[in-house]
């Protein structure tokens, strides 16, 4: 029956050998059964994963100099920790350059962890913003998205176009109304605000190949209006949903719609998405609904009920590993 859709589409030839048969079953077969992980653990270390494992990975980590991971950033590295508290007592622009260094090295584990599991010609998706700071009477950016890019560059991956965000909730507000940062309407000392996020392209390697008529490939077709919208270079999305729960919004969730875009844009039916900062769980619940398998890790097993939750409505296959 299977084999008789295969052929009946066209995706594989009238009289195909036995073993391809045999393997594209085996393929197809895989595919509608997708497995899934959730490590409770750290992704600067993915001991789970072996090299050359993962098609795909579509992440958003926690973005440094924004005060809201300030905290998780002290735990995870005591030198940062030490370096804020030098900042209390008037700690110098160095002082500042240092914790934003810092920062970032956190990140750049993961990143090169990511290049050592992703096959030849798998893609990373990383969701970023830049920072506005004040700091010690400062006012500065903190541009995330060319220091990771340039992170990345260094670690080997290939930099592709990227997609800028537009989020029209990002406005900030003040007394109800909407403003802009500085001084009104004169010049010359306001701020531009940053409406936009990053999500960064990288590959890995050379273009991944697929034999003629690939089955899963062909069965993960999107259609022209997708491919023209998801394709250019600004998405207008809304951030996700006000109703979302108190801890989805402290993991400052991504919207479904960011990581379906990125999951059918760049990984075929059946491969395997990974999101080492997985936070409320949105990649896997993603994955799930579009034939993918995936992996999540996450250092706070505080947000693994709000994963479950997440994908409650599923039948699907999950293990989950604390480590
Ligand atoms: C911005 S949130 C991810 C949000 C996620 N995209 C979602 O839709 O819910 C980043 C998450 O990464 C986790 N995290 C930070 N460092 C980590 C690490 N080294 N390994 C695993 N998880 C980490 C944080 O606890 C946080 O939940």
């Amino acid at each position: 029956m299977l084999c008789t859709n295969l052929v009946g589409f066209g995706l594989i030839n009238h009289f195909p050998s036995t073993a391809k048969v045999k393997a594209l079953v085996q393929r197809y077969i895989e595919a509608m059964h997708t497995q899934h992980r959730i490590i409770i653990g750290n992704s600067q270390q993915m001991t789970e994963l072996d090299n050359d494992s993962v098609q795909l990975m579509v992440t958003s980590p926690p973005y440094p100099m924004i005060v809201m991971w300030d905290e998780l950033f002290c735990k995870a590295d005591p030198k940062i920790a030490e370096l804020f508290q030098k900042l209390d007592a008037n700690g110098s622009k160095e002082t500042v350059r240092q914790i934003y260094d810092s920062m970032h090295d956190h990140l750049a584990k993961v990143w090169q962890e990511t290049y050592r599991v992703l096959v030849d010609g798998g893609i990373a998706c990383i969701n970023i913003g830049d920072a506005t700071r004040t700091v010690n009477g400062r006012f500065q950016l903190y541009p995330n998205h060319s220091r990771i890019t340039e992170v990345c560059e260094k670690i080997g991956f290939i930099t592709l176009p990227y997609i800028l965000w537009k989020k029209p909730t990002n406005k900030p507000a003040y007394k109800g109304k909407g403003a802009f940062l500085g001084s009104g309407f004169l010049p010359p000392n306001a701020y531009v605000t940053l409406d936009c996020e990053f999500i960064l392209l990288f590959r890995k390697g050379k273009l991944r190949k697929f034999p003629p008529k690939d089955a899963l490939r062909y069965e993960s077709v999107f259609t022209k209006v997708q491919r023209d919208e998801w394709f250019s270079q600004i998405w207008a999305l809304k951030g996700t949903r006000q109703s979302a729960i108190e801890m989805e919004r402290r993991t400052a969730a991504y919207p479904e719609e960011i990581a379906e875009r990125l999951i059918r844009m760049f990984s075929v039916k059946g491969e395997v998405v990974l999101d080492p900062f997985l936070g409320s769980g949105t990649t896997v619940k993603v994955a799930i609904e579009n034939g993918r398998n995936s992996i999540g890790y996450e250092t706070d097993k505080n947000l693994l009920p709000v994963i479950t939750k997440k994908i409650s409505h599923h039948a699907a296959d999950v293990e989950i590993i604390h480590r």
